[in-house]
């Protein structure tokens, strides 16, 4: 364990915010953790668990203390004829982790390819991309209860998860440190290619399998979505809005085009990145902070913004979001 102290934080944070916490600290096993929450420093500080930061956007300096996993193990904890269950490190970074089942022809994470951060964060945000969510993979989540210490084991079933949510993210927030999570992927590999053009798209590379679907995704994102090492910023900064149908039905007869995916017979959600681009908002920006000049759901700090000024762009687009749709956009990304 390394206690550091007035540690910045710019590369833990994808927006690249060069702010500060008081300390700093990362641990390299279970029981290593469990020491830390046991040290005087995180007893008597305000505490925050970062991952990549690739979902983070610091309004100032972090007065407490932060922690980060380098927890980094894949262990292979069972076999059979249709599946392999690996044990992967909270500190695992997940394109990583990815990039290991794509190598081993294993199925099931590759639609997830090249999304930031780390295997802890994405089984707290339940991340997902292209038909696939994280939680469809996922066994078991172990996690380190931060006031008893002791290490528990969440079956999936009792994670609660939705759209971008899980019970980490509700209930237990801040009341447990994921250490590791068990996945499950396929040795004969089932191709999920029905997002968009994306089976189109894998064909160009010529046949469908693990690496081409790989390749194609990494394409789309690379093509779509900023570098976050050229150009801060935390992939979408909103959540997809789900509306019920008859304010659905209202909208779509205002503006017959509007993209939308079936939730079921009561809802419908929306692409926030078209209701933002309605508005006017791609391209636009405001003191440092701007709207992606190519997917109008990712803000970007164009060099030196600040968290506030990113805030307040974020403020000003759900205002008009709101005005011309009736529609209140819910953030992504989590404010600290
Ligand atoms: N669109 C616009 N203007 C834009 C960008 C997109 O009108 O500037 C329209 C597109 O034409 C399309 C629709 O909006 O009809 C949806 O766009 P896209 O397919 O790019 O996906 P998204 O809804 O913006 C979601 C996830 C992404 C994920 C992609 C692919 C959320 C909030 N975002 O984006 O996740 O990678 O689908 O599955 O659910 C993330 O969570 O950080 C993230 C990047």
């Amino acid at each position: 364990m390394q206690i550091k102290s007035n540690f910045s934080l710019l590369a833990f944070n994808t927006f690249g915010l060069d702010v500060q916490a008081s300390y700093f600290v990362e641990y390299n096993s279970v029981a290593d953790l469990q020491t830390v929450l046991q040290s005087d420093i995180v007893k008597s500080n305000q505490m925050l668990h970062i991952g990549g930061g690739s979902n983070l956007l610091f309004m100032s300096d972090y007065k407490g203390v932060v922690l980060h996993s380098c927890i980094q193990t894949i262990k292979k904890v069972n076999e059979t004829d249709a599946a392999v269950l690996l044990e992967v490190g909270a500190g695992v970074e997940w394109d990583n982790f990815v990039a290991y089942c794509v190598l081993h022809g294993w199925g099931g994470a590759e639609n997830l390819s090249l999304i930031p951060g780390e295997v802890g964060a994405s089984a707290v945000q339940n991340i997902g991309a292209y038909g696939v969510e994280v939680q469809d993979l996922i066994v078991e989540v172990k996690a380190v209860d931060v006031h008893s210490g002791e290490l528990t084991v969440f079956q999936v079933d009792t994670c609660k998860y939705g759209y971008r949510d899980s019970i980490f993210k509700n209930e237990l927030k801040g009341k447990y440190i994921i250490t590791s999570v068990v996945f499950k992927l396929d040795k004969t590999p089932v191709y999920k290619l029905n997002y968009q053009h994306l089976e189109e798209e894998v064909l160009k590379c010529g046949m469908v399998n693990l690496q081409n679907i790989r390749q194609t995704i990494i394409a789309i994102r690379e093509s779509k979505l900023p570098n976050p090492k050229v150009l801060g910023n935390a992939g979408s900064f909103f959540m997809n809005p789900v509306i019920p149908k008859m304010q659905f039905i209202s909208l779509q007869n205002m503006y017959p085009n509007i993209p939308h995916y079936y939730v079921s017979e009561f809802d419908e959600k929306l692409p926030a990145a078209w209701l933002i681009d309605q508005c006017g908002w791609k391209g636009k920006q405001i003191g440092n902070a701007g709207v992606h000049n190519i997917q109008a759901l990712v803000l970007v700090n164009n060099g030196g913004a600040t968290g506030a000024e990113i805030a307040s762009l974020a403020k000003q687009i759900q205002t008009s979001v709101k005005d011309k749709f009736g529609i209140e956009l819910q953030a992504e990304v989590n404010f600290i």
